[in-house]
């Protein structure tokens, strides 16, 4: 064969490969309002940076009469490109072929990526869209999955791993999204479960559909599975671009800085009015976060799940930073068990990646309760601290307002390490608040006194006595707990000017293989 014969083989052979499972099958994909895995490919690299491996790929099955139906790249594109110029691998599941379902060599192919990515510390972004393990293959998919699944677990703190899912993700399949570090799903197009709907009628008779079970809008208010939930698939795409800026390449190197024309010294009048005089009233503190960072841009993780903490991502004068804020605008911004495994596991995010953490304080304390107890509030509690005490980023922290109990050591507080600890004229620091801290120090003098008007009136005047001593900041302070009590206008510069003075901050954890983190 002459060479021009062998070139015109190979671009026959390359279209066939991109045309997946047929133009058939691609027709029924865009029906479903659902993009293909190349063009999903397209649009979240960067224009003709895309080089794919393997696309010659195909399964090695010989059962069910599939040595008849072999399928160019069997199922998944692999390779590489780059988001904003930054190395990024990939792979996105071809629902076109065999429904995007996983055999050998398809979980090869993502093996390989994978390992590169971690050879060069490069992120790696998997577009999900699958009916699971390949039927025809049985146990060699199942092989293949846990094969991901080990380079997951190697990968989690080394280089960034995001998932995004566009279509069906069930079976022992959700659990490669479940170990990468952020699942963004499409909004009424994906779904992901352990077991299906029908599985769930069989052994507990309950009967629900397949949205109302495992769909976007379940995952990012209830589980917490979904980090983010887009409106469709090419607003998921924009979300992952947005979401690799705040992040590095890899464990190893810091995060990009960008360049800022937001003036650092940039006051804010409004915040010194931010903070209602009654203390029982809420604020949104998404105002504060968005008055303090660059160009009012944050980027809000788990922004539906346990709505009493807001985390997220932002910059200060162009370096990311992940910032952890009380949100007394719902539930009075109490730490229970949803928030406290939501904020316990971002920080540590933070901190694999270089990522240094701003927290915001208005907390009243955990909330109190059977529910709360017997969740086990004790040890999800426990992994906030654990994370905020584990966390050697540099770490800033500023107490807004309310900063009591147990809740105050865990929100970043001096003990736990936090580098810069400021305080807001109308922060209350102190062990409870003043009327749980009256009923106990004073419930004998209380039960002496005749006359409910008379007890009110003891009551006031001792709860008082109380926030007199302990509802500012200045006790705090004067142990050294409270680095500086700043004006609110001036916050934005305080912290920019810390995150400097922080730059070359170096702490290091004892030697150990892995911490006993309270799972
Ligand atoms: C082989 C599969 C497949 C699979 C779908 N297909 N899933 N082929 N193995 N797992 C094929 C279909 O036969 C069909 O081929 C094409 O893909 C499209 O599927 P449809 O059913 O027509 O599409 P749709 O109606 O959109 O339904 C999608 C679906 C459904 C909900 C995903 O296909 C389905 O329920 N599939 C089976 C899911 C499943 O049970 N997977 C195994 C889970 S166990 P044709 O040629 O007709 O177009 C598992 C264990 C993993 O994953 C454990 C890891 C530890």
């Amino acid at each position: 064969m002459a060479i021009e014969e062998k070139i015109k083989e190979l671009i026959e052979l390359r279209a066939k490969a991109r045309l997946g499972g047929g133009q058939d099958k691609i027709d029924s994909q865009h029906k479903k309002g659902k993009l293909t895995a190349r063009e999903r490919i397209e649009l979240l690299l960067d224009e003709g940076s895309f080089e794919e491996f393997d696309m010659f790929v195909t399964h090695r099955c010989t059962d069910f009469g599939m040595d008849k139906q072999k399928i160019l790249s069997d199922g998944v594109v692999t390779g590489y490109g780059t988001i904003d110029g930054r190395l990024i691998y990939v792979f996105a599941q071809d629902f076109t072929v065999f429904g995007g379902s996983l055999s050998e060599m398809y979980a090869r192919k993502i093996c390989k990526v994978m390992d590169q990515a971690m050879l060069v510390g490069a992120p790696i972004i998997g577009l999900n869209d699958s009916g699971g393990a390949r039927i025809q293959e049985g146990v060699q998919s199942l092989a293949g999955y846990a094969e991901i699944f080990q380079r997951n677990i190697n990968a989690s703190g080394v280089i960034p791993q995001l998932s995004a899912i566009f279509g069906p993700c069930a079976g022992g399949a959700v659990y490669s999204p479940a170990l990468t570090d952020y699942i963004i799903m499409s909004d009424s197009s994906s779904y992901m479960f352990v077991t299906g709907p029908k599985v769930a009628k069989t052994v507990t008779g309950e009967d629900i559909t397949t949205e109302g079970l495992g769909g976007a809008s379940v995952h990012a208010t209830k589980s917490g599975v979904a980090h983010f939930v887009s409106a469709n698939e090419e607003e998921g795409i924009l979300l992952l671009r947005k979401l690799i800026s705040y992040m590095p390449q890899n464990n190893l190197e810091e995060p990009p800085v960008t360049e800022c024309l937001d003036p650092i010294d940039r006051a804010d009048d409004a915040l010194n009015h931010i903070i209602p005089d009654n203390p029982n009233k809420p604020y949104n503190v998404l105002d504060v976060i968005h008055s303090l960072v660059d160009y009012s841009e944050f980027l809000e993780v788990h922004q539906q799940y346990a709505r009493n903490i807001v985390v997220g991502f932002a910059k200060f004068n162009g370096q990311p930073v992940g910032i952890v804020a009380n949100q007394p605008s719902f539930l009075a911004g109490v730490l229970d068990i949803d928030a406290s495994r939501k904020a316990g596991r971002f920080v540590r995010f933070c901190d694999a990646f270089n990522i240094p953490i701003v927290t915001l304080v208005d907390v009243p304390g955990f909330l109190p309760g059977s529910a709360q107890e017997f969740g086990g509030i004790i040890i999800h509690g426990a992994k906030l601290m654990y994370a905020y005490g584990e966390a050697t980023v540099p770490k800033i922290t500023i107490t807004l307002r309310k900063s009591y109990g147990g809740a105050h050591d865990v929100m970043g507080s001096k003990q736990l390490r936090a580098d810069f600890n400021y305080a807001w004229p109308s922060a209350e620091i102190a062990v409870m608040g003043a009327k749980g801290a009256i009923e106990v120090l004073q419930s004998r003098d209380i039960q002496k006194i005749e006359g409910a008007d008379a007890q009110a009136a003891f009551i006031a005047e001792r709860e008082e006595e109380y926030r007199t001593k302990f509802a500012n900041p200045y006790e705090a302070a004067r142990y050294g707990f409270i680095d500086d009590v700043i004006e609110p206008r001036n916050t934005r510069f305080r912290i920019i000017r810390s995150l400097q003075a922080l730059a070359t901050k170096k702490d290091l954890n004892p030697p150990k293989k892995h911490g006993n983190i309270p799972l």
